[in-house]
């Protein structure tokens, strides 16, 4: 069944120039782009979007990368999108991630790791929320 997911493209690969090569990667393995935006979040905003993490021990090396630079916050649509996209994203630590996938080929640590995906269907919706509106979403 049709399913969306929330995808970012992050700072370091914006920075790089990869935006556009991940984007292709992702529209070849089927996933329709329903809404994508550039944007610069404030340190607030990446804790706020993070805040699961908080008590992590990288929470504010995590949300001070994620707020250094432009993203694209993306809303994809297929089938199976939340579990497809993070196979095609690879392990989160590109060091471990399989041959061909998108942190494999763009990420350069577990940290400044290209991209982020749902993990779950309440995270999907908590995640596309917290970047889009309804209208932005037909
Ligand atoms: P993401 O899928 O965006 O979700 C949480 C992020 O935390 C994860 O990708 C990583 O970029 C980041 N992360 C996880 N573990 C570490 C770590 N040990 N050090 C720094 N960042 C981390």
């Amino acid at each position: 069944m049709s399913q969306r997911t929330f995808s970012i493209i992050k700072p370091d690969a914006v920075k790089k120039g990869h935006a556009g090569a991940i984007l292709a990667e992702i529209e070849k393995a089927g996933f329709k782009i329903v809404s994508i935006k550039k944007v610069s979040i404030s340190k607030t905003q990446a804790e706020g979007f993070y805040y699961v993490h908080k008590e992590r021990p990288f929470f504010g090396e995590l949300t001070e990368f994620m707020s250094s630079g432009p993203i694209f916050p993306v809303v994809l649509e297929k089938d199976n999108a939340i579990a497809d996209l993070r196979k095609l994203m690879g392990a989160t630590d590109p060091a471990k991630a399989e041959e061909g996938t998108i942190r494999k080929q763009f990420a350069a640590s577990i940290g400044e790791n290209a991209i982020h995906g749902s993990d779950a269907e309440e995270t999907a919706a908590f995640e596309i929320g917290y970047f889009f509106a309804g209208f932005e979403l037909k």
